[in-house]
């Protein structure tokens, strides 16, 4: 039985995901899309308002799943009984970082493979930090996320810029 795992950190989740989750998805016997929890680095969404978007994301592919973990991906990916790792490549620029991850990976668990999957053409440009940026000033991220997503983006932001006002209001 083939066994993925697609890591990442979703944040948010794109449609270079989804695209990603659905040709690998094709390709394996059962694909767990899994959510790196990193206290260290800050993220826009907690850990499990991404759980739940890559859930709703994945609702629709029967051999999908989604995980989280912490620590090391080869151990995850070794409780999870698979083999395999999905990685997304846009471009060059992604390469040697990618490449680097791999070949670590590929040190610490000789019997995990990563397999790249070229990113479709329409999602070259697309990351989650340009999604970001984007939805701060904005801007329109239809073609950049799902409709979902672009839902819980506008949510979030309402949430902190009333938090904002909360925290501009006190001692007043
Ligand atoms: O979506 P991202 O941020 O590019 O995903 C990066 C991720 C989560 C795949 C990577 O940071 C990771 O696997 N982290 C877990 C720690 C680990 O196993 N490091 C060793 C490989 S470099």
């Amino acid at each position: 039985m083939k066994v993925a795992v697609y890591p990442g950190s979703f944040d948010p989740f794109t449609l270079g995901h989804a695209d990603v989750i659905e040709r690998s998805a094709k390709l394996v016997d059962k694909l767990i899309v899994a959510v790196l929890n990193n206290s260290a680095k800050k993220s826009f969404f907690t850990l499990d308002e991404r759980l739940i978007h890559i859930k709703e994301m994945i609702k629709n592919i029967p051999n999908a799943e989604a995980g989280a973990f912490s620590g090391l991906l080869v151990d995850f990916a070794r409780l999870c009984g698979a083999n395999i790792i999905i990685r997304g490549l846009r471009a060059l620029t992604d390469f040697e970082y990618e490449f680097q991850m791999a070949l670590t990976n590929k040190s610490m668990a000789d019997e995990i493979d990563t397999i790249f999957l070229a990113t479709n053409i329409q999602h070259l440009y697309l990351s989650s930090s340009i999604v970001k940026e984007v939805v701060a000033y904005g801007g329109n991220v239809d073609n950049m996320v799902p409709p979902f997503i672009k839902s819980e983006l506008m949510r979030k932001l309402a949430l902190l810029s009333s938090a904002k006002e909360d925290n501009r209001g006190f001692g007043r």
